[in-house]
């Protein structure tokens, strides 16, 4: 099963504020539905919350200390990030998307083996962040530009990185 992270940060690293996202840029959100929609999606409980509901046509993962957060039918709360993975090899899916937040980024990168990362042109002010991107680690496989333009608040490079099997 393939573990793949799906982030858009900014150059500064800057991935929210608030518990919101910081920019609109339509085109990232529609590559971001387009490769999640009808799988299993994990997440901590404050990105759960910052979206406010299961998104459609995928099965919600979310990620708490909380016994008593229940979510509606067809989706699914664990209590380590471990136990939802575990979930989804019982159920033999070939990818599972990490969808955040920066808690989460942070536990699944030593498991993930694909970095999507929307790199963000700006260097906007936040209160989360994504690790560094150690090169010695990942090897960038592919980069496409977006430029901005009325829907999309900044440039954008869509990139997709390997873990490095030499490591
Ligand atoms: N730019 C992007 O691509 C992107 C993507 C996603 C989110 N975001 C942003 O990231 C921010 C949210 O990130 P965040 O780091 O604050 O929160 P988060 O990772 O979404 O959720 C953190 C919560 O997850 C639960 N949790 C974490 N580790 C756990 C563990 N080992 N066992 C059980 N539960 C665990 C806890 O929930 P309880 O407190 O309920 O126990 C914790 O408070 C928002 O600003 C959001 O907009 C950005």
């Amino acid at each position: 099963m393939k573990i793949s992270i799906i982030v858009a940060k900014a150059k500064n690293n800057v991935i929210g504020k608030d518990n919101q996202l910081i920019w609109k840029l339509s085109s990232d959100l529609r590559l971001f539905k387009k490769l999640t929609t009808g799988h299993h999606i994990v997440m901590g409980r404050k990105t759960y919350e910052s979206v406010g509901k299961p998104l459609p046509n995928r099965t919600s993962i979310v990620i708490t200390r909380n016994r008593d957060f229940e979510l509606p039918e067809g989706h699914y709360v664990f209590h380590s990030l471990e136990d939802a993975i575990k979930l989804c090899i019982s159920r033999k899916l070939e990818q599972v998307y990490i969808i955040g937040g920066a808690e989460i980024y942070l536990q699944a990168l030593p498991i993930c083996d694909e970095l999507i990362v929307t790199e963000v042109d700006a260097f906007p002010q936040g209160d989360v962040f994504f690790p560094a991107i150690d090169p010695d680690q990942w090897n960038e496989i592919s980069r496409e530009h977006f430029p901005c333009d009325e829907k999309n608040e900044y440039d954008f490079d869509f990139v997709i990185y390997k873990r490095n099997d030499q490591n």
